[in-house]
């Protein structure tokens, strides 16, 4: 075994002959010429020169070795189906699925908006897009026509794959309407919409532009539709995430450094081996359901299982049995989910066989250390691995890499930076470089950022630039927007945002969002949003609002009616995951004299905390207002 910190070095030392090596575990069409190409910071390019195809490392390189193997076990505890594809089923059905995207003109470069629950399509569709060398952009389900209107809008896709609906704790979540809302909303139309119908919400096509998936398939039973090669550069997909304006920013990967990233991820990081089975609990409308539902296990050789439904139903159980049944030997979940587990009877836990489980990775929210103590003594002590990292970087950034060399975790640390990853805490102030032991400072990454990470932003690399490198006084460096300090063995402690990205339940949201969207409510004149700490789900919004007729305010109860009507706005635009827990009428908010709303102080009067320095406040008597109403 390899000392780990050597790794570390070489990666960032002898850069190009790193990553060489690592590139080997991708299947090229050509080989790259130039691992590294920096000369135009911070924009990277990797692999230069090289062509591959991400499906084809995904499925197609499988066949010769393991065309019998599962590939993509589907699970739904919703539905009550599951069915397991074997790498041979999976390529037929992704070669059906890019048929249909191929009659609908899609070729390399188009971008296909994805909307769709966690069913088997939608992983079809994903690698469907990756083998034609279009252009996906998942979004995620639970996001309502607003959010998704803004999504078409910036990504301008031929084509939009979606389902009647999505289904939840057994009742049906129509997704059409929201679809068809969306589709109104935004100044481009797709030219058609695919429409997996699972007979689980009624609906009525719009002619000319929704075609049934399962005719359009069965035309299709035995087309070849043989993988494109693009160049490494050629961007694989875009993925929306929320930052501390309203619009959302289209995180844009590549194809050859991502492929490579997950390739190496897999048995340095996860410890994965082909013909092993990963099940990762996420959502493929995220990131790490990107990388670790869909792409990093197939393209390791491993089985994947895809799993529509709650962690709780039938029982709490379900996920440790699906563990026994399908040999799972690498999970991967938040802790949140983890949380919701506790509430659960512990004997669940110790039922099921789980001698294949090597590790429990946790990621997306900082993992508390009674949760992590709980659900490790509840395994007996298998290993829970946290792990630190971003939409923008698509694979970890902090954790311990037990497939290079075996460490020992510290609770509530993720671990120490990996391989690829120039790791530098600096002062926000000045932006010298913090060297010493527990000094906090913000976590920045040195360019060129490793394979895998973002390319741009989708269509603005003037953003790109602004957003994540240059909020550093006198130095390129990308800015993670995260506090973090680093012990003198060199383990780093998350502590919390530097924006106003907030984290509810592993999902990450901005506060401005949700406040564009209160704001549209006919009655509301101002309002600030904030994260709340909350035991359950990591932070929970609360909103502050204040009405412009406070006439008919004059009780609780009417209260209640206005925010009511605010919480079914946010719902109908941006979708109930971002519905504040509460909102709460005030008459004024706390800024500054210049009129910048003082969301920290709010943030910590309602987490029971010093506000801190208040000097600059203009009116005191606001922040009273909300301590008084919080209590
Ligand atoms: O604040 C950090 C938090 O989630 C943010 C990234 O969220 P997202 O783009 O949704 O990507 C999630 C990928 C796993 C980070 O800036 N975060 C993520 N993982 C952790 C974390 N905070 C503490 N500990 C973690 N392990």
């Amino acid at each position: 075994m390899v000392a780990y910190a050597d790794f570390h070095r070489r990666s960032i030392e002898d850069r190009d002959a790193f990553w060489s090596e690592q590139a080997k575990l991708v299947e090229w069409e050509t080989q790259p010429q130039q691992i590294c190409d920096y000369s135009n910071p911070p924009f990277a390019k990797w692999f230069v020169g090289g062509k591959t195809n991400l499906c084809h490392n995904a499925v197609d390189r499988h066949l010769k070795d393991r065309a019998d193997q599962a590939a993509l076990i589907f699970v739904s505890t919703e539905t009550n189906q599951e069915h397991t594809y074997s790498f041979r089923d999976l390529h037929a059905e992704v070669q059906r699925m890019a048929a249909i995207l191929k009659d609908l003109g899609v070729t390399k470069g188009d971008r296909v908006l994805i909307y769709m629950p966690m069913i088997a399509e939608a992983a079809f569709a994903m690698l469907a897009c990756a083998r034609l060398g279009a252009i996906h952009s998942v979004v995620f389900g639970g996001f309502a026509s607003h959010s998704l209107a803004t999504r078409i809008e910036d990504a301008s896709p031929k084509v939009i794959i979606s389902a009647d609906a999505g289904s939840r704790g057994g009742k049906g979540v129509p997704y059409k309407p929201l679809l068809d809302e969306a589709i109104k909303l935004s100044a481009h139309k797709p030219a058609n919409v695919i429409m997996v119908d699972r007979k689980l919400a009624a609906f009525t096509p719009v002619a000319g532009r929704d075609v049934d998936y399962a005719t359009e398939r069965a035309k299709h039973m035995d087309t070849v539709v043989p993988c494109e090669w693009v160049e490494s550069t050629h961007p694989s997909y875009t993925l929306y995430t929320s930052g501390t304006t309203g619009k959302p920013k289209g995180v844009q990967r590549d194809t050859g450094g991502y492929t490579v990233a997950l390739a190496s991820s897999i048995p340095h990081i996860y410890q994965g081996k082909p013909g092993g089975t990963f099940f990762c609990t996420s959502d493929i409308g995220w990131v790490v359901g990107h990388s670790y539902i869909i792409y990093g296990p197939l393209i390791g050789g491993m089985a994947t299982i895809m799993y529509e439904g709650l962690p709780i139903r039938p029982d709490g159980g379900i996920w440790w049995s699906l563990v026994e049944k399908y040999k799972v030997n690498v999970m991967f979940s938040a802790p949140t989910a983890i949380r919701v587990l506790k509430k659960q009877d512990p004997a669940l836990l110790t039922k099921y066989d789980l001698s294949s489980l090597q590790a429990l990775f946790l990621a997306g929210e900082p993992l508390d250390e009674p949760t992590a103590k709980w659900i490790s003594e509840g395994l007996n002590g298998k290993a829970i691995i946290d792990n630190y990292w971003q939409t923008e970087t698509g694979w970890p950034i902090l954790t311990i890499c037990n497939g290079v060399e075996k460490a020992p975790s510290k609770f509530g640390s993720p671990g120490k930076a990996v391989y690829g990853y120039n790791v530098k805490l600096v002062d926000d102030q000045t932006g010298e470089e913090l060297t010493g032991a527990n000094q906090k400072g913000v976590l920045t990454i040195e360019g060129p950022l490793p394979p895998g990470n973002l390319q741009t932003i989708w269509g603005d690399d003037k953003r790109f630039v602004s957003t994540y490198w240059n909020t550093v006084p006198n130095k390129l460096v990308y800015s993670t927007f995260d506090w973090a300090v680093r012990d003198e063995d060199g383990y780093f402690f998350i502590l919390g945002r530097t924006d106003d990205v907030i984290n509810v339940a592993g999902h990450r949201l901005g506060t401005r969002e949700i406040e564009e969207s209160i704001s549209s409510h006919p009655n509301i004149a101002e309002v600030a949003v904030v994260g709340v700490a909350d035991q359950l789900k990591g932070q929970v919004a609360m909103a502050f609002a204040i009405a412009k007729d406070t006439s008919g305010l004059t009780d609780d109860a009417a209260r209640k009616v206005l925010e009511a009507e605010v919480m079914k706005v946010v719902d109908s635009q941006l979708g109930a995951v971002a519905r504040p827990s509460r909102v709460i009428f005030v008459t004024s908010l706390p800024k500054t004299r210049s009129g910048k709303l003082l969301r920290r102080a709010i943030q910590a009067v309602c987490e029971k905390r010093d506000p801190g320095d208040l000097t600059t406040i203009d009116d005191p008597t606001a922040l009273q207002q909300i301590k008084d109403q919080i209590v």
